[in-house]
């Protein structure tokens, strides 16, 4: 009875829930800031407590499956400013917007690139990544971190600092050549719910042997 209660509330709850964000996917929640929606991919499984992004209407940012994002990220795929010029001020986005400028003057937001975050990816609470960053699969980014603009963190790599400095490998590279090849995020959703135990098998060699098992079954299917 008072499991019942739980999750009723629980219902009541969600239904009040004023999330200021966009949910995609499973459970992403991204802001916008300045109603920029650019185009965004989030895969199967994945959340986020909330996204904050910066980026330009024809920018993409590309989540991953089964991505665990803690809270605060923050993405800033534009709005750099040109320091080689007399003033950092962005008068043509900004001052444009007031009658006194022709609507022809306004100008997207200096653009730093794409961000694409891989699969099975853990990104800690308060990490920024700038434009151009790209997560490989399977890695781990720490509490607090900066990716820099084009920085590429290796699959299966732990990173973190200001900028993120590669930490270690969370796995042998004999490992990570068969988790590569499994990608077992493909697998199909019924496999991975049923026998998901295998994802967190310490014992990480038999689980991998009884997943290419199932990887084979999966394909042949
Ligand atoms: C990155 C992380 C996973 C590494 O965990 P770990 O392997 O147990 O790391 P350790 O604590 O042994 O630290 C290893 C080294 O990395 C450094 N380090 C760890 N986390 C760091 C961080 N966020 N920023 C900078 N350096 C960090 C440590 O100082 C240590 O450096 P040293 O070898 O020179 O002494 C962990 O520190 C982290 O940030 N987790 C995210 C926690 C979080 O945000 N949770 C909430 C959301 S789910």
């Amino acid at each position: 009875m008072r499991f019942k209660l739980r999750i009723l509330l629980s219902r009541i709850y969600h239904l009040f829930d004023r999330h200021p964000g966009h949910k995609y996917g499973d459970g992403i929640y991204i802001y916008f800031y300045n109603k920029i929606r650019c185009k965004v991919s989030a895969g199967k499984g994945s959340y986020a407590d909330l996204i904050s992004v910066m980026a330009n209407k024809n920018q993409t940012l590309r989540i991953g499956k089964y991505v665990s994002i803690g809270r605060r990220l923050n993405i800033i795929m534009c709005g750099g400013h040109n320091l080689r010029v007399i003033s950092t001020y962005p008068f043509k986005d900004k001052i444009s917007y007031t009658p006194f400028f022709k609507k022809e003057l306004r100008e997207p937001a200096y653009e730093l690139g794409d961000v694409t975050i891989g699969n099975d990816v853990w990104i800690g609470d308060d990490v920024t990544i700038m434009g151009g960053g790209e997560i490989g699969d399977g890695a781990v980014i720490g509490t607090k971190s900066l990716v820099t603009s084009n920085q590429k963190l290796k699959e299966y790599g732990v990173y973190a600092g200001i900028p993120a400095k590669f930490l270690y490998y969370r796995f042998s590279p004999g490992i990570i050549k068969e988790l590569k090849k499994l990608k077992w995020w493909d697998m199909k959703e019924e496999i991975i719910k049923n026998k998901n135990y295998l994802l967190y098998n310490p014992n990480i060699k038999s689980a991998l042997s009884e997943l290419k098992k199932l990887k084979k079954r999966n394909d042949g299917a």
